[in-house]
């Protein structure tokens, strides 16, 4: 692999671990990263319990695995919920397989062996220091517990990229608080007070990468398996939500995480101080994020609130197209 070729300057692909609870919106995102190995060098999936339980979204990790033509990745289970609390789902987004809008059924090829969490904590304690990504699309729980368990492990993290949280614009499952953050508050502060470099994309930018019909034709028109399936399942993952909050499109969440990851000039945002709030009662699960600096607090994540929603889906289009 070079790392600088003679004249044009490229640089290596980014070693990632993609951690996911697919879940509508992470496939799309897994078969985004698969299509961009020049970016990416994915070195691993590992699924946790979320939109669905754990067995239904390590199986349609790897259903993505198979569409994607990447079985040469490992997909390893991890938690089968959350730290503390009392697990949560989200069917009634995702459908009771967690993955609406397409044929689902048994991929061929099965889970690596061992956890998730095993996996995290043997790769994170050999790897070069600050070498490795993580894009976390689901509820933190794996990370957590690595860093619970080996919290030496950090040294080997470069920054970890987090779908979750809201601020501007109110939460997705209560009035505060956006669903990977409610579904482990408490996981999402242990990686949080880790001190790894984090960037969180929140709802307040997820929500402006929406699709529209125009879009889901422009992906139409890529006319393969791979455009096929995330048509059918963008199109029937974005009515409930299009209905609940009266939003023109269906927000396409995680695949804006690996978008980031691949043209982060997409996007934009700031530097700001953020906790969790883990109290039992209404803000449960709540982002708190001093985007104006009112607390003095030295800022602890970037936080993106905003992206070019029609350069997101032109990115994924051309992508799509390499597939089958
Ligand atoms: O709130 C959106 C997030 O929750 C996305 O990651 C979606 O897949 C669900 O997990
Ligand atoms: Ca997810």
């Amino acid at each position: 692999m070079s790392i600088l070729s003679q004249g044009a300057e490229q640089v290596a692909p980014i070693d990632l671990i993609i951690d996911t609870d697919p879940g509508a919106d992470d496939v799309v995102a897994l078969l985004l990263a698969m299509a961009s190995p020049e970016e990416l060098n994915i070195r691993a999936i590992t699924t946790v319990a979320g939109n669905v339980r754990l067995e239904k979204t390590s199986r349609n990790a790897r259903l993505a695995r198979e569409w994607g033509g990447r079985e040469d990745i490992a997909v390893y289970a991890g938690a089968t919920r959350p730290l503390l609390r009392t697990p949560v789902y989200a069917a009634d987004i995702h459908g009771e397989e967690g993955l609406p809008g397409v044929a689902v059924y048994e991929p061929n090829q099965g889970l690596a062996k061992g956890c998730a969490v095993e996996y995290l904590v043997e790769t994170l304690s050999n790897a070069k220091p600050q070498s490795i990504t993580l894009a976390m699309l689901g509820p933190q729980t794996n990370l957590a517990l690595a860093l619970i368990q080996a919290p030496k492990i950090v040294r080997g993290i470069k920054q970890v990229i987090v779908m979750g949280g809201a601020h501007f614009n109110g939460g997705n499952i209560t009035p505060v608080a956006e669903f990977n953050l409610f579904a482990d508050p408490e996981a999402a502060e242990a990686v949080l007070s880790s001190g790894v470099k984090l960037t969180y994309l929140p709802l307040d930018v997820t929500h402006k990468v929406l699709t529209s019909d125009a879009r889901l034709r422009q992906l139409a028109t890529v006319d393969n398996q791979a455009s096929k399936r995330v048509v059918g399942i963008l199109d029937a993952y974005g009515r409930p939500d299009m209905q609940r909050y009266g939003i023109p499109g269906g927000p396409v969440h995680d695949a804006s995480v690996i978008a980031y990851l691949i043209r982060p000039a997409l996007f934009s945002g700031r530097q700001i101080y953020m906790q969790v709030d883990s109290r039992k009662g209404l803000t449960y699960g709540q982002t708190i994020a001093d985007w104006h600096g009112v607390l003095g607090q030295p800022a602890n994540v970037l936080w993106i609130d905003s992206a070019d929603a029609q350069g997101f889906f032109d990115l994924l289009s051309a992508r799509l197209a390499r597939l089958k």
